[in-house]
């Protein structure tokens, strides 16, 4: 089967002032350096590699003592031209959301609703549009309060499938579950408590299924127009896993942004207008 590809607009933000100087999910390490400019590097690649591939990406101004700002995903959730705000779990990420709503409330392209909830935006939600007509997934159990599920499928009026993740390595659904295009998913179902992979065995019995090194190797946070899946460089099995199923795999290197728990979707917000 032809997959084909999609033009997309992203959202992306430079990681500056890039620091693993607080811990808030297993793989953000205080004692270890982090580089920087290798990391600005890398984002660069991955920017490149985007718009290489024909896609819009704006680009978000860094603020300093904002570390994990790069991680752009988790500031909102956008489905055709309604923007779900995000509210942090943690303190230290909390001022993000004001970036993010303040660059969807700039001009009149968007209608910006700002959460009473905690969630995580594009890190806990993912939406399908071709799937049952249009249907909005998203986690919970580390971030995101299952109230903002309910909250998210009454300002987005699309059905949301709850799923309950279970794994500390796999904090964000967007870990464990990727879109690979309008209808498709991959996930792994290590991430998930049993009744929620029930649910995704229901909802998408033709799914890619990844297994724990593949998650491991943030392999499942990826970013797909489609056709191009866009994975870092360690995750190489996935790479083999989504050409099986006949997408073709782009590895870019974001070996700086796993210090603090994230790779390239993490850093890769989609604006649905
Ligand atoms: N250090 C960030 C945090 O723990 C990483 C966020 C990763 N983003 C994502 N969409 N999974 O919040």
């Amino acid at each position: 089967m032809e997959r084909l590809p999609r033009n997309r607009t992203y959202l992306m933000c430079p990681p500056q002032h890039f620091t693993v100087e607080y811990a808030i999910n297993p793989w953000m390490d205080t004692t270890a350096a982090v580089d920087a400019d290798l990391a600005v590097r890398q984002w660069d690649k991955l920017r490149t590699t985007l718009t290489g591939l024909g896609h819009v990406v704006h680009v978000l101004d860094p603020v300093p003592g904002l570390p994990d700002m790069v991680y752009s995903a988790n500031g909102a959730f956008s489905v055709d031209g309604t923007v779900y705000g995000a509210r942090f779990r943690y303190p230290q990420r909390a001022n993000e959301a004001v970036e993010h709503r303040t660059f969807y409330q700039r001009g009149d392209d968007w209608r910006f609703v700002a959460p009473e909830h905690v969630n995580e935006g594009e890190g806990d939600f993912a939406y399908l549009p071709n799937a049952y007509g249009g249907i909005v997934l998203a986690g919970y159990g580390f971030r995101t309060d299952p109230a903002a599920h309910a909250e998210a499928q009454e300002v987005l009026g699309r059905p949301v499938i709850s799923l309950k993740l279970v794994d500390p390595a796999f904090y964000h659904l967007d870990t464990a579950l990727a879109a690979l295009d309008d209808r498709h998913v991959t996930y792994y179902p290590g991430a998930f408590s049993p009744a929620s992979q029930r649910i995704l065995a229901q909802l998408f019995p033709d799914a890619v299924l990844a297994d724990r090194a593949d998650a491991e190797a943030f392999g499942l946070n990826l970013v797909s127009d489609g056709r191009h899946v866009i994975l870092n460089t360690e995750a190489v099995a996935m790479g083999h896993k989504v050409r099986e199923a006949g997408y073709l795999p782009v590895h870019v290197e974001l070996s700086e942004l796993k210090r603090g728990g994230g790779s390239v979707k993490c850093a890769v917000a989609e604006l649905r207008a």
